[in-house]
């Protein structure tokens, strides 16, 4: 069998099933085109940050329709947008602020025409939503992040400022997005950083039991990320910019989880960054997290005129190439059971349902692939980008006699494959099994 994970209080099947989804990080910041947290970085005062982007903020570009197709195009099945993100910018019409898309040029709530284009393409949505604000008026700016975490106004600044009226504040916009802007699929809060002698901010600081509650009271079945800084009431678990070694364990035991991860390192548009993945990495870090039980979240930051990143787009572009043809590798798969181990260079999903292993390719054999513990149990096997037939026989006997090394061992079943690399980024062989 494979991993049982812990039950989750949101329902998490759509979500195991569904595996790849592309997150969004769009805000003032993507003008600065540096990094979204350069008003930490460079410790932009509020005025300063406010009177460059927010008075200009201007996305004449922003075609929702275009970033839902390039989402559904790369096999993407659901997405999670940046409703505010650390600068505390909304991109909705929220009642309980003038920090909002409506407040600049642009002039307009940016977040519900993107939710709905997205849904009609069939892919389900999800909001991040970060509880660290670099802009209201009542978070405490503390020692760690910020830009005025080490100013010497700091303990001014703080006079008058009220936590808990900011946490309130939180849950008045959760409430928001959570009755107005139809079904959400996904919560994605964003982060904590308790400290042991009480600098940082964690779950008391948030309210973040209060947060659960509300989030679980307004949508019971939606699927909650692990941030708010509490041992338990999440669904899922969100490692950031590494692949896990294995499946993810929470006190020792599976749960479900999501890597999320960048292009090129930074989350919202950076102009400069050199740091690009390639398609066939990306396509293997996919795999990898599938063969790990896991989901990918995949992230892009949109332009401040409001556009895909052209870098972004061809690898999305890529994906999607290697998707059409290989989406039931990755649709409905996960860790395959015990007893069936990956060859050398390579990566197995299963579909418990179909019964069907994925064998994908990370280097191409030359003409034997060996099965360990697959002998006696597949019934056929394809190359799965063109359907074409997989013998199943080994070195001929006189083969193994004569040269040694390449015997048949007990328990495995030898892939005759072709000499070419099939013409994809990695190639997968289905095995029907019996
Ligand atoms: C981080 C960063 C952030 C990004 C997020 C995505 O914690 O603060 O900018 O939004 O990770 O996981």
């Amino acid at each position: 069998m494979t991993l049982a994970t812990m039950p989750t209080p949101g329902d998490t099947r759509w979500f195991v099933h569904d595996r790849f989804g592309m997150f969004i990080h769009w805000g003032l910041y993507a003008m600065g085109a540096r990094h979204e947290w350069l008003r930490h970085a460079e410790k932009v005062p509020t005025e300063e940050y406010d009177r460059k982007y927010f008075t200009r903020f201007d996305p004449d570009l922003f075609n929702p329709e275009a970033w839902a197709q390039a989402a559904a195009d790369a096999g993407m099945k659901y997405m999670v947008i940046t409703a505010k993100h650390h600068e505390g910018f909304c991109l909705w019409d929220s009642a309980h602020t003038d920090y909002k898309a409506t407040n600049t040029p642009a002039g307009r709530d940016l977040l519900r025409p993107l939710l709905d284009a997205f849904r009609r393409k069939g892919i389900r949505t999800g909001l991040y939503y970060s509880l660290i604000d670099w802009h209201h008026p009542d978070f405490i700016i503390d020692p760690h992040i910020g830009p005025y975490r080490e100013s010497p106004e700091r303990a001014a600044m703080n006079q008058g400022r009220q936590q808990a009226r900011y946490a309130a504040y939180m849950r008045d916009q959760v409430r928001e997005l959570l009755t107005r802007y139809g079904d959400i699929d996904v919560m994605w809060f964003d982060f904590s950083y308790p400290k042991p002698d009480g600098s940082g901010k964690g779950r008391a600081d948030w309210e973040s039991e209060k947060l659960y509650a509300l989030v679980r009271e307004l949508a019971p079945k939606i699927v909650l990320d692990d941030r708010l800084d509490m041992t338990d009431g999440w669904d899922i678990k969100t490692p950031e910019q590494f692949n896990p070694r294995g499946w993810v364990h929470h006190e020792g035991k599976p749960v479900v989880w999501e890597a999320c991860q960048t292009f090129s390192g930074s989350w919202g548009y950076h102009r400069d960054e050199q740091t690009w993945r390639s398609s066939e990495e990306l396509i293997r870090t996919l795999i990898d997290m599938v063969a790990k039980g896991g989901n990918l979240l995949l992230n892009v930051g949109p332009t401040a005129r409001g556009e895909f990143d052209h870098r972004a787009l061809a690898r999305l572009g890529d994906m999607g190439g290697w998707m059409r043809r290989h989406n039931r590798a990755i649709y409905g798969c996960t860790q395959a059971p015990e007893g069936f181990q990956a060859p050398q260079d390579c990566r197995l999903t299963w579909n418990p349902q179909t019964r069907r292993m994925y064998v994908h390719c990370f280097a191409w054999p030359y003409k034997q692939l060996w099965l360990d513990g697959f002998a006696g149990k597949v019934e056929y096997a394809q190359l799965l980008h063109d359907g074409s037939e997989v013998e199943f026989k080994g070195l001929e006997p006189w083969q193994a006699e004569h040269w040694g090394g390449h015997e048949q061992r007990s328990g495995s079943l030898a892939l005759r494959l072709p000499v070419d690399k099939p013409p994809v980024a990695v190639p997968v062989i289905e095995l029907f099994l019996k």
